[in-house]
């Protein structure tokens, strides 16, 4: 067994996601288990971070917890430096483009949490200009990841749907307004200026979830609201909410699959788990969360009868069966992390790079503007040197809209 080393640049350790997710959960994890083994089964990826962020305190403090050697607020030094050869940004997405752009021009592999840039145009930008550099790149897709969503792969590759029809998923729950209880989300979340919002929070997510499991996603229509209009922030100041807190969209998926998502951070949750999705096929249905999977085949489906006159004591829940994991799933940050390193280190394929990004900015630009101008908004396909945020959506403008898809009969 041979183990080599890769340094990581990790920008934004202090922060949520930064912290929590990327650096205690994926990148100490690999470093606790001895780093990442290749294809050839013999040679280990040992991980060596270097934090960087603003502030030396916060940094020197997370160097000191957790025995880390490498710290800086000096990123420009980092990135001139050959130990390092991957740069990962966990910034708040208004500082995301600039910093991944120095990374680009010091030749880094990068890795990148979503959205990638605050426009599409920004992150076709990025995606072009790794591309045109040769760099190797990977954005978050966590979601994928999680043990329900693999779960619900499964049931889709072993044909357990028959045909898809559509897909219905709830996500969300209630962020506290800051006064009388401390809110549980950073602020900047909730000022369109600072890149907040929950359709460019979410949207990129829905875009992956619906394109990798069920089809690219064609048009979408969206209803954006910010349910509370003052809230308040860290400091105990009350500000101005910009930016939306709830959005109800429905997307129509290459195929004929129908999406309607509901994204809220002012709902009180009713459900097994923070987000749910229910998928309903011609041969059955399954409801998937984070963990749980529960599936109900036609050939055992209840046949309710409406009656208004009588109260119904069907168990509709007593008729679903839950669908078992036969396996570990390990996080899913981690896993992606791992699987990043060895498209670097060994070319392994990587199909999340910043292109897929720019498509879940495109979605959210998209799902944004439906709401503006109240109507659907088509989305054109996006390749590297394909189409700018103004032609693709100045065509959509002008399409005619699409009819409905025809159901077919059930077989
Ligand atoms: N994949 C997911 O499920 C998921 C979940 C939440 C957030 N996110 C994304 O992760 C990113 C970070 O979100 P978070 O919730 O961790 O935010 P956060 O506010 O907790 O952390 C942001 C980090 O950026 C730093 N920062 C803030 N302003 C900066 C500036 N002007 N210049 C340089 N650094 C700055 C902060 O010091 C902090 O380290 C966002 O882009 C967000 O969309 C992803």
């Amino acid at each position: 067994m041979s183990t080599q080393t890769i340094g990581i640049i990790m920008n934004g350790v202090s922060g949520r996601m930064g912290y929590r997710q990327h650096l205690v959960r994926s990148i100490l994890a690999i470093r606790e288990q001895g780093g990442v083994l290749l294809a050839d089964g013999e040679t280990r990826v040992q991980v060596e971070p270097i934090l960087v962020g603003r502030s030396e305190k916060k940094l020197a403090d997370l160097a000191a917890k957790h025995g880390i050697e490498h710290w800086t607020t000096d990123l420009a030094s980092a990135l001139a430096d050959d130990r390092w050869q991957i740069y990962a940004d966990f910034l708040v997405t208004k500082a995301r483009a600039s910093a991944i752009k120095q990374a680009i021009a010091a030749g880094k592999a990068i890795y990148t949490e979503k959205p990638t840039a605050e426009s599409f145009e920004e992150a076709l930008e990025l995606a072009r200009l790794a591309d045109d550099a040769g760099i190797k790149n990977g954005v978050v897709h966590d979601k994928l990841y999680l043990p329900g969503l693999q779960k619900l792969r499964r049931l889709i590759d072993s044909g357990f749907f028959g045909r898809i029809l559509s897909v219905r998923g709830e996500f969300g729950y209630w962020v506290f307004e800051g006064d009388w209880q401390e809110a549980q989300r950073p602020s900047w979340n909730y000022r369109a200026e600072d890149g907040g919002g929950i359709i460019s929070d979410m949207f990129p997510h829905w875009n992956y979830v619906l394109e990798n499991l069920f089809g690219r996603v064609e048009s979408v229509y969206a209803q954006a609201t910010t349910e509370i209009p003052v809230r308040v922030d860290e400091r105990g100041e009350p500000y101005e909410a910009t930016a939306e807190d709830a959005a109800y969209a429905i997307f129509q998926l290459e195929g004929g699959i129908t999406a309607q998502l509901n994204s809220s951070w002012t709902t009180r949750v009713n459900r097994d788990e923070l987000v749910e999705f229910q998928v309903d096929g011609t041969h059955g249905s399954a409801v998937v969360g984070l963990f749980g999977c529960k599936i109900q085949p036609r050939n055992a489906t209840p046949k309710p009868v409406w009656n208004p006159d009588l109260a119904d004591a069907h168990d509709y829940d007593g008729d679903w069966i839950e669908s078992p994991g036969n396996r570990e799933f390990e996080n899913g940050f981690k896993t992606q992390w791992e699987g990043f390193i060895r498209h670097v280190v060994e070319d392994a394929p990587n199909e999340f790079d910043f292109l897929a990004g720019a498509r879940g900015v495109l979605l959210a630009e998209a799902g944004l503007r439906s709401s503006a101008e109240g109507r659907r908004i088509e989305l054109p396909e996006v390749t590297l040197d394909g189409i700018s945020v103004e032609a693709g959506l100045a065509a959509a403008a002008a399409a005619e809209p699409v009819a409905a898809p025809v159901a077919d009969e059930v077989r």
